[in-house]
């Protein structure tokens, strides 16, 4: 039998880490936002599949709650989904009154999928019609430096992108890497040796240059021995 079903081949761009994310503008529910706006801040751009449902709900309570820890950290989050503002305002309202937490950062209405498409947040396979969860974390020259999907049925965890914003904050500022399940305070990896003698340093004697090395290639130190990168150079 002949599939007679018609696959929309338009090619999509792919959005990765490193690239400089797409601006646009748009209605929320704090008035008109351009992404451009938020230069010099990071912003959390993150989609949800549709507003009045239980996991999303969720997680706006969650973020609102959280929302003094990401201006802590200068992080604006803007919401997205393809509903209307109307949707978006009543949904808010709703939230309000069941929590008594207004919503403190602005929800998009992307009512033609004009922002789920610039960034491929809607499904290419258009299962659902929906925007998924998604989310962009974009730094203050506007550079895309992480991407998260996650599914319709399961919340993000606000500590992790918390957590995440941390890591990537004291990578531009110190020009080090952090290992798996770190967290503030824990020591950081440092840059690879960049000649022999660093090398041999790493491994006779790392101690003298504030290292502390299990190989000659993994090395810690405490961050407050690490002089902050001169900004120009970010
Ligand atoms: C939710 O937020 O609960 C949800 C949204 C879309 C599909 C499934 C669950």
């Amino acid at each position: 039998m002949i599939n007679r079903e018609i696959i929309d081949e338009t090619p999509r761009q792919c959005l990765t880490i490193g690239r400089i994310a797409p601006d646009f503008t748009a209605i929320t529910t704090e008035g008109v936002v351009t992404l451009s706006q938020y230069r010099g801040q990071w912003v959390l751009l993150f989609s949800h599949p549709g507003d009045f449902t239980p996991v999303c709900t969720s997680e706006f309570i969650a973020f609102a709650q959280l929302y003094p820890e990401f201006e802590k950290r200068n992080v604006q989050l803007l919401g997205v989904s393809i509903d209307s503002n109307p949707s978006h305002l009543g949904w808010l309202y709703s939230i309000m009154e069941m929590t008594g937490l207004r919503m403190p950062f602005p929800l998009i209405s992307d009512r033609d999928a004009k922002v789920a498409e610039l960034y491929g947040m809607v499904n290419p396979d258009r299962i659902y019609e929906q925007s998924v969860r998604d989310v962009f974390i974009i730094d203050p020259n506007q550079r895309i430096r992480a991407i998260l999907a996650y599914p319709a049925t399961n919340g993000r965890n606000m500590y992790e992108l918390l957590r995440l914003i941390d890591a990537l904050q004291v990578t531009t500022t110190y020009g080090v890497s952090t290992p798996a399940n770190w967290m503030p305070g824990d020591p950081v990896i440092v840059p690879e040796a960049r000649t022999f003698d660093e090398l041999l340093q790493r491994v006779t004697d790392p101690e003298s240059v504030g290292l502390n090395c299990l190989a000659w290639y993994y090395c810690f130190t405490d961050l407050s021995q690490v002089t902050p990168l001169n900004p120009e150079s970010e």
